[in-house]
């Protein structure tokens, strides 16, 4: 297959449309959403038809007459206005389902393939990641998974924060800690803590602290080699969170800010030369047309501080040059926290008229909204501090353990814990990757642990019981076809057959929900499927094929809540 099911009925209703005189009207197919409308539904002949000032009904019998869906469809009618409804033959989908038993790719067609950058996760290293960077690390893997399922080359870059006076006060801290024989970075948080406490409160320490910047910037080994140090165990801790999380992202992901130092003068000049930065109170602006303030003026884009000092946003410029310039992007996806998001406005806006982004390269802001607590209030700690990853991360195993545990008592305790992981871990990503990222989201233990409705647990279950039917078979003919003869069986060779148009869409529009949305409802017709029609009971090929539908449904399941990098257990 080089094509979603979606893509392929578009074609050919384009064909008819053309072959009626409308060369150019769309197809708009859409998936019906009600058993009386069919599977699809073409909704294009209503705007050619308004176009050419046409009865839409008549429009459609033409185009009907024209479609050709031989060997696809079963049923093509015409209804309401002018909507054609499409049922797909049983037959073909069956077709469909035993391509994707032995595609490798499971029928999912690779589009023209893409370099893609994916720039996720990217904490700030003076401090412990937080619940705020759980969305970007969770995101950002899904997309990058997704898309490399799909055959594009993806760049995961973490940009941290690795740079700025903070760094200097560390090193300052660091340098009295060491000299009192402390283990000081066990704890980043504390360590952050009493290195702020001391700067605010001893004038002699903020001064050796900014003399640390001083000398971190101008290259001094003593300064950076502690401030190597400290970004050292500062990322250990955060891989030790993406082991625990399985997220892909490794030490050579990482290029942080400091990556652009050298470039960052360069920019300015650069913005300069081009007539685009110009002076203004002693910084270095860019007035950006596209943005007007409350009086309706051009808004400022700060690229240099009075006194030199280069911000975020330059380094943003910087970073654009180099994945355009150096790593040849054709699309980079930020994916960060949405109050950012006039930042990566002005930045890409910023970025074109200075030429640093081609025209051909895709600039993207995945923002997502902030993680509530069921108080409907961000997210915080019992004593309204900011919550460690580390710490819900364990919560969340423990949680799992104690359900598990309810349910079998007999198990061994390192099979319990085992499954605690999985369920635990994967219930916190499944409640995130869910929504719409663009909406805040309340985080709930109750809803996330849940094995009824939208959840994984739900559908790491669903595919437990998959695997338990085979268990239980002793013999089956393992190269069967796949042969429909029950409208359940249909329904779930279609809602497999979906699952690349689930993949197409989720890389569109970098939205993993639709893919959560899809394996709930895979999993639906699943369980519709396993009541109506009999796998162990009934015999001969019949039983051969139901059993290789549970098969490429199983697979389905897997492979999808993998893309959402969650586990699947063969029994839970
Ligand atoms: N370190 C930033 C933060 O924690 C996120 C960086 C996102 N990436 C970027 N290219 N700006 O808010």
């Amino acid at each position: 297959m080089n094509q979603t099911l979606i893509e392929l009925l578009d074609t050919r209703v384009r064909a008819a449309l053309a072959a009626v005189d409308c060369p150019d009207a769309p197809a708009v197919i859409q998936p019906a959403g009600r058993p009386e409308f069919g599977d699809y539904q073409a909704n294009g002949v209503m705007g050619a038809a308004k176009a050419r000032k046409m009865n839409p009904r008549q429009l459609a019998t033409e185009v009907l007459a024209k479609l050709d869906l031989a060997g696809i469809a079963s049923k093509v009618e015409i209804a309401g206005p002018g909507f054609i409804n499409i049922t797909l033959a049983p037959e073909y989908l069956a077709g469909l389902s035993n391509l994707a038993l032995t595609d490798a790719n499971m029928g999912v067609p690779h589009p023209p393939a893409q370099r893609v950058v994916v720039d996720y996760s990217s904490p700030n290293l003076a401090k412990e990641m937080h619940v705020g960077h759980l969305r970007s690390t969770i995101i950002g893997d899904a997309l990058a998974r997704v898309l490399r399922f799909m055959g594009h080359e993806v760049i995961a870059q973490n940009h941290v924060g690795d740079w700025g006076t903070q760094f200097g006060m560390l090193t300052a801290y660091l340098i009295e800690a060491e000299q009192a024989g402390d283990v000081a970075l066990s704890d980043l948080e504390d360590f952050y803590r009493r290195a702020k406490q001391r700067f605010d409160e001893d004038e002699v320490f903020a001064t050796h602290a900014r003399e640390c910047v001083v000398k971190l910037q101008g290259g001094d080994a003593q300064v950076n080699a502690l401030w190597q140090k400290f970004l050292d165990v500062s990322l250990h801790h955060c891989e030790a969170l993406y082991a625990k999380l399985g997220v892909g992202l490794k030490r050579e992901d990482v290029r942080g800010e400091s990556a652009y130092n050298d470039d960052l003068p360069v920019v300015v000049a650069d913005l300069q030369a081009k007539g685009l930065a110009v002076e203004s109170e002693g910084a270095q602006v860019v007035f950006l047309d596209e943005f007007k303030n409350k009086d309706g003026e051009a808004q400022a884009y700060i690229v240099q501080k009075q006194g030199g000092g280069y911000l975020y946003a330059t380094t943003d410029l910087a970073a654009v040059r180099y994945r355009a310039g150096t790593l040849h992007a054709d699309r980079v996806l930020y994916v960060v926290d949405a109050r950012q998001a006039l930042h990566f406005q002005q930045m890409f806006t910023l970025s074109r008229k200075a030429g640093y982004a081609p025209a051909g390269m895709s600039l993207e802001h995945v923002g997502f909204g902030v993680m509530l607590g069921e108080d409907g209030k961000p997210f915080k700690t019992r004593s309204g501090g900011t919550v460690k990853l580390a710490d819900l991360l364990e919560e969340a195993e423990q949680r799992a353990y104690a359900l598990v545990s309810e349910k079998n008592q007999e198990m061994p305790a390192e099979e319990r814990a085992v499954i605690a992981k999985a369920v635990g871990i994967g219930a916190v990503k499944y409640a995130d990757l869910s929504k719409n990222r663009n909406s805040d989201y309340v985080f709930s233990w109750d809803s996330m642990l849940s094995f009824e409705g939208n959840t994984a647990p739900y559908l790491q279950y669903a595919y437990t019981r998959i695997a338990s039917v085979f268990r239980r078979v002793e013999t089956f003919d393992t190269r069967a076809p796949i042969i429909i003869n029950d409208e359940a069986e249909r329904q779930l060779a279609l809602a497999l057959a979906r699952f690349a148009e689930a993949l197409q869409t989720v890389a569109r529009e970098t939205m993993p929900h639709f893919l959560c949305a899809y394996l709930y409802e895979l999993a639906t017709q699943f369980m519709r499927f396993y009541e109506a029609c009999p796998v162990l009971k009934s015999e001969g090929s019949v039983r051969d094929s139901r059993l290789r539908l549970c098969e490429l449904t199983a697979r389905t399941l897997k492979t999808g809540l993998g893309l959402l990098g969650i586990e699947t257990l063969e029994q839970m």
